[in-house]
């Protein structure tokens, strides 16, 4: 539960750049402030997952080692806010994440940027086959959840690469939540119970696909990926870095470990979670933390005192 608060602090130091078109700026605050907190909490972090290379970070690098040194040993995967242009903007979904597995298990993919994803709840395992087209799998996930295929909804990354992914689901007569931004929250909302994404597919960055990952175990839902290389550098890299191409990533390779953690605090609000509010003296945050040994959701709504956060 320790790590809430450095979600918690990620996403009320990002507050002042909501709507204000500075990107790095909002996520500088945010690093800067998980950063702290985490050299607070009681683990030997590592992260496997940072900022990394496509956001220009300099700090919660690859490798940077995390917490107070003593407790146990861990993987740290660390996005201080997915959904940067979000902020940026004023936009909805952006959330502060972390997730954790024991030491060794998370899968480091840094070296290539982007995933292919699909993404469901339980009733995706042994149905779903992300080398499928699209209208198979929905298909077959209507059947198993026992719904009509106009009653599937997939959430997709809002990208010209997905053009052709949006037409195939629309012909197949399922219909689609276009996602600006945010698909770690649209693969976590699609593995729920109770939200109206029965999938979430299409390209992503790999970060995000592991941190999924993490989410999805705890959720007991289904996930595939496939890496995805924009160029033959990056390919030469993976290659070098032993990861494999033409290889379906199921969620026991993108995070070996049974003991996985994922917390998330909403920046602006979100179909997750509320985003940071300011009441009278005190600033809301909600987060969810999600623990796969226990198999519990729990929502967790704290108020912070406004005055502790004036520097
Ligand atoms: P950032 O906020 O870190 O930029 O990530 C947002 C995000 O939408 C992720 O959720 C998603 O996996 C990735 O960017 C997609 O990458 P791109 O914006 O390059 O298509």
């Amino acid at each position: 539960m320790e790590l809430v608060r450095a979600t918690e602090a990620a996403a009320i130091r990002a507050v002042p750049f909501i709507g204000r078109g500075d990107k790095l700026a909002a996520d500088g605050a945010a690093v800067d402030a998980m950063r702290k907190f985490l050299g607070t909490v009681e683990f030997d972090g590592v992260v496997v997952i940072g900022e990394g290379e496509k956001d220009k970070a300099p700090m919660l690098f690859n490798g940077e080692h995390v917490g107070n040194g003593r407790g146990p040993s861990c993987d740290i995967a660390v996005d201080p806010i997915d959904g940067t242009s979000l902020t940026a903007a004023g936009r909805q979904n952006a959330l502060s994440m972390i997730a954790v597995a024991d030491r060794g298990s998370m899968l480091d993919a840094s070296t290539v940027y982007y995933m292919n994803k699909i993404v469901a709840g339980a009733e995706g395992i042994g149905v779903i086959d992300i080398r499928k087209p699209i209208g198979e799998n929905i298909r077959a996930l209507a059947a198993a959840k026992g719904k009509p295929v106009e009653e599937i909804t997939v959430a997709v990354l809002d990208r010209p690469r997905h053009a052709q992914l949006i037409d195939d689901i629309r012909a197949a007569g399922a219909g689609t939540r276009m996602l600006l931004d945010g698909d770690v929250a649209g693969g976590i909302n699609a593995a729920r119970y109770g939200t109206r994404i029965d999938m979430c597919a299409g390209i992503g960055g790999s970060p995000e696909g592991v941190v999924t990952a993490c989410a999805i175990k705890a959720l007991g839902g289904f996930i595939q990926t496939m890496l995805h290389p924009i160029d033959d550098d990056q390919r030469q890299r993976g290659l070098d870095a032993g990861l494999k191409f033409d290889h379906v990533y199921e969620a026991d390779e993108l995070v070996t470990s049974d003991n996985t953690y994922f917390v998330a605090t909403g920046v602006t609000d979100g179909g997750l979670v509320a985003g940071v509010r300011r009441m009278g003296p005190v600033i809301r945050t909600e987060s969810i933390v999600l623990r796969s040994r226990s198999g519990t959701i729990r929502r967790v709504i704290a108020d912070h005192l406004a005055e502790k956060w004036l520097d």
